[in-house]
């Protein structure tokens, strides 16, 4: 096997919130595979970063009364302390407010702009002129000017579905004043990429990205790539463009130079030679590990700057797809949306990394994690099959053979074919078909059992005159516990470390031309690992909703929504507010999120349009009660007409509430 030199990234998380169950997905990835090209003796490099620029960060250390550079390093210190405990090991772990990246940020954008891939020129855009802030299109809410629907973002509606621009929006506001925006000219910088059209054409189909991937940009291609803007308006929270004043590269154009800047970082702390991985003529592998949701970045935007850069491009980008929980996208009411942090104070760590390489592929499908699954498969794997293997040889071995194993192999052959099956269970990692590598090492488990009970050493045991046998089938049953674990070690660490304590061995290469421990102490058994115990992760669960609860929303702008400017009593006292009876609900033809209601408002019924069709089955809804807006000017809405209003809170899609079941209430009381 000739030796490789690899560097390896995962996608940089935001500094505006904590690491959760569904960023591990990647890390946890990209730290197995890094793990398993270690252990076979490749040089291999992980490095990370956290991305902290933006409007969200800076709005944020704002709201939070510090500095954006106090809030980016608290959550960087965060993040890295969740990661290691996960135990994801980075080579280097940096930051993309870093003089390297702003240094190299400097220097591909003045390669591209030299090179005739910048242009600029002045837009129009909405402005909040009491923040003194543009407004990107999810800071700003209105009507859609299709249907009508209030409190829509300024890019699309989430009642009809309608894509628009934000100045298309009826009485629109600013979510960050409540005032209503202006429209502001300003110069921005965009990064030519249409100039990259033909490479793009080459890269996206020489092997570089799945096939799945693959097939998705060749129809993005087609359609023709568009100019990207890469600057925005101060107050911005980065890197000042060095020819532009006042204007900041926007954060997505310095958050994949974050990779090599954390890499440089790397380099000089080590002594390493930058040029070997970055250079055009670089003989290094270069691999981005990202989620499908960052495709287009990674795959069109990332290699045409580098090559506008006369850089390398990468070797591979390998997507991932998104983690559900119990079949669903993760929820912060059904306490689902778990923090990293929140699963360490009550599972093992090793039990994660487990679950999701047994549900990892090397495609870009959705994975998800059930709660039952987790435990069984964990407990029936991990404990009950690998572990086992040790705990049922071991207690032999110590009270009748002193620790001793015996001084020959039994079984060659059956060894030899646990060392052979090395090829196949290395192909999976490599492909990053984790869960087919899974699958290998417990049919090699289950082989092992089973060749404990055909022999039966418990029988064994009683016999007088079996010692012998008794020792050398104890031994094999070690032997092959210890080839397992070399086997799961890029994905359990700890634990396969803790048996190489446990074997009395040095860390194990992968075992590619492994002998068998003949004549060999072992120390004594310790629990390796226990089992998952289902009240821990009810536990989570709680927590997690407790979490939501107790602390402030993540800022992404779609959760950044202060109070609305204050109204007077006589505002307040114009709104008719009644609890109507829901009589009747039904799926609206065509609209993606609207349901019909027809409720009784106590002396008359009413039309309602309500865009809560995510959130419930209509018959789920009928004869239940919910509060309604009674004097609300009918509107005309692309679907009908609408006369009212319901009333409905939480976080959106599945989880909004309209419902008020109190018995006291009837159809027409009024609410004050
Ligand atoms: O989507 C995200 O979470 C981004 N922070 C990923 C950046 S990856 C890289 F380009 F920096
Ligand atoms: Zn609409």
């Amino acid at each position: 096997m000739s030796k490789r030199t690899l560097l390896v990234t995962s996608a940089l998380p935001y500094a505006n919130g904590p690491i959760h169950l569904g960023h591990l997905v990647e890390y946890l990835q990209t730290d197995i595979w890094v793990r398993f090209q270690k252990q076979r003796g490749h040089v291999c490099y992980y490095v990370c970063a956290d991305d902290t620029h933006g409007t969200p960060i800076m709005l944020r250390a704002i709201s939070e009364g510090i500095s954006p550079e106090a809030l980016i390093a608290k959550v960087g210190k965060e993040h890295l302390a969740d990661f290691t405990e996960f135990g994801i090991v980075f080579d280097n772990y940096h930051s993309t407010h870093s003089p390297e990246n702003q240094a190299l940020s400097r220097l591909i954008y003045e390669r591209l702009r030299d090179g005739g891939h910048i242009n600029s020129r002045s837009i129009t855009q909405a402005y909040d002129p009491v923040k003194e802030m543009f407004l990107s299109d999810r800071f700003i809410k209105g009507e859609c000017p299709k249907c009508g629907a209030a409190d829509q973002y300024g890019d699309s509606c989430e009642a009809c579905g309608a894509t628009y621009s934000p100045t298309d929006l009826k009485n629109a506001v600013s979510v960050l004043s409540g005032e209503k925006p202006i429209t502001k000219d300003s110069v921005h910088y965009f990064f030519n990429l249409a100039n990259f059209s033909d490479m793009l054409q080459d890269w996206t189909t020489a092997g570089h990205l799945q096939p799945e991937v693959s097939n998705k940009l060749k129809e993005w291609l087609e359609q023709g790539l568009k100019e990207w803007d890469i600057s925005r308006d101060a107050p911005y929270f980065g890197f000042e463009i060095p020819d532009a004043p006042g204007k900041y590269f926007y954060v997505w154009l310095d958050a994949p130079i974050g990779y090599m800047a954390s890499f440089k970082n790397l380099c000089d702390k080590q002594g390493l030679d930058f040029d070997a991985f970055w250079a055009k003529d670089s003989n290094a592998e270069l691999y981005h590990f990202i989620g499908k949701d960052i495709i287009y970045f990674h795959a069109l935007f990332w290699p045409a700057m580098l090559k506008g850069a006369n850089f390398r491009t990468p070797s591979a980008i390998f997507a991932h797809g998104f983690l559900t929980v119990n079949g669903e996208k993760m929820s912060k009411s059904r306490g689902t949306f778990i923090k990293a942090r929140t699963y360490l104070e009550h599972l093992n760590p090793e039990y994660l990394r487990y679950y999701f390489a047994a549900k990892l592929s090397a495609g870009v499908d959705d994975i998800d994690l059930n709660f039952d699954d987790f435990s069984q498969r964990v407990n029936a794997d991990l404990v009950g099959k690998v572990v086992n293997i040790a705990s049922r040889c071991s207690s032999f071995i110590h009270k009748r053979f002193e620790g001793q194993l015996s001084d020959v192999c039994s079984e060659p052959e059956l060894f030899q074919q646990f060392v052979d099956a090395n090829q196949t269970i290395a192909e999976f990692y490599e492909s990053r078909e984790f869960g087919k590598a899974m699958r290998e090492i417990m049919a090699l488990a289950d082989k092992a059992n089973q060749y404990i009970d055909e022999k039966k050493p418990w029988l064994m045991a009683k016999v007088e005159g079996q010692e012998r046998e008794l020792q050398q089938v104890c031994s094999m049953g070690i032997n092959l516990f210890r080839l397992l674990m070399a086997y799961l070690k890029p994905v359990i660490p700890v634990l396969a470390t803790e048996a190489e304590k446990f074997l009395a061995i040095e860390s194990q290469p992968w075992p590619v031309t492994a002998t068998p421990l003949i004549k060999h102490a072992i120390n004594p058994f310790e629990a390796l690992m226990t089992r998952v115990e289902a009240d821990k992760i009810q536990a989570i669960v709680d927590a997690s909703k407790e979490n939501l609860q107790a602390t402030a929303p993540t800022v992404k702008a779609k959760q950044f929504e202060p109070i609305a400017p204050t109204i007077e009593f006589d505002d307040f006292a114009k709104i008719d507010l009644r609890i109507a009876k829901i009589i009747k609900a039904e799926h609206v033809e065509g609209a993606e999120k609207l349901l019909q209601l027809t409720v009784d408002i106590g002396d008359e019924t009413r039309n309602i349009l309500a865009g809560i069709k995510s959130a419930y089955a209509p018959e789920a809804l009928e004869g239940k009660l919910t509060l309604v807006i009674a004097n609300l000017a009918p509107r005309k809405m692309r679907f009908g007409l609408s006369e009212g209003m319901v009333l409905a809170a939480g976080p959106g899609g599945k989880d909004i509430w309209v419902l008020s079941p109190d018995e006291g209430a009837t159809a027409g009381m009024r609410v004050k």
